[in-house]
């Protein structure tokens, strides 16, 4: 029987959140092309809406992808403020974060946002990388397998194993995102094994068995390919240590 995670591509997301400018973005990404070894790994940045044009010119060429951080689900209107799938498609992004913990805690986007957000990805082309999490209360109550199954459930809900193909999902505790606590590689395979079955129950084995599921919190040069090893651990979402490319770019080859 082949090695299901081989089936499966690595994928390693620089989350940038409010940091960068299009001039120093496109400086940031631009060192990141230059240094990058080629490799098997697909490797996106997800710089801040006023940078992707500039980060997208400086990607141009390169096997680098380029993310949304968030979205809106209109996809055009009345909204002020809001930028829509369609128009990160058109900015040149392929994949998109939804349902980020910053997002649901700082912006409280509620698992009804995160499920109509994935979907205007889905409808633009895009693949939306749903990112579920559970709290430090939550984990310390014993709650954190029914948190990211119930957001899981949340987005995936009403959506078919056809049309949840482009699908990704990033589990990241909220208690380790930008606190240097990592979770051990068992901690982050354990939870990665529950989303998997989660997935298959929800949505079918097809979907279960493609999808990359990364972990995102305090993920570092040193620690990356520990978590890597896990059978189910299919990539990273990088935070802090995406923002400098010597740092970003130690992730992506420890991801091979
Ligand atoms: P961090 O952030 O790597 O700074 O912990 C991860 C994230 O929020 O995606």
């Amino acid at each position: 029987m082949p090695d299901r995670k081989s089936t499966r591509r690595t994928v390693v997301i620089g989350n940038w959140k409010m940091h960068q400018t299009g001039a120093g973005g496109a400086a940031l990404a631009a060192a990141i092309v230059a240094g990058l070894r080629p490799g098997r790994a697909e490797i996106a940045v997800a710089p801040p809406f006023t940078a992707l044009t500039a980060v997208a010119d400086a990607i141009r060429g390169s096997s680098i992808a380029l993310a949304g951080q968030d979205v809106f689900h209109e996809p055009e209107g009345a909204f002020t403020g809001a930028v829509s799938a369609p128009m990160l498609a058109a900015a040149g992004c392929s994949l998109v974060l939804v349902g980020h913990s910053e997002r649901r805690h700082v912006f409280g986007d509620d698992d009804e946002d995160v499920r109509r957000k994935a979907r205007s990805v889905l409808d633009a082309g895009m693949r939306p990388v749903v990112c579920v999490g559970e709290t430090l209360e939550q984990r310390d109550a014993g709650q954190a397998e029914n948190v990211v199954r119930e957001q899981l459930e949340a987005t995936v809900h009403g959506l078919s194993d056809a049309e949840l193909a482009p699908l990704a999902v990033a589990y990241e505790p909220v208690w380790a995102i930008g606190t240097g606590r990592t979770a051990t590689p068992d901690t982050a395979e354990a939870m990665h094994r529950v989303i998997r079955a989660s997935l298959a129950s929800l949505a079918g084995s097809g979907t279960a068995e493609r999808t990359p599921i990364l972990y995102g919190g305090s993920v570092k040069g040193d620690n990356a390919a520990a978590i890597l090893s896990g059978a189910n651990v299919d990539g990273l979402l990088v935070g802090g240590a995406s923002l400098r490319a010597d740092s970003f770019l130690d992730i992506c080859h420890a991801a091979g």
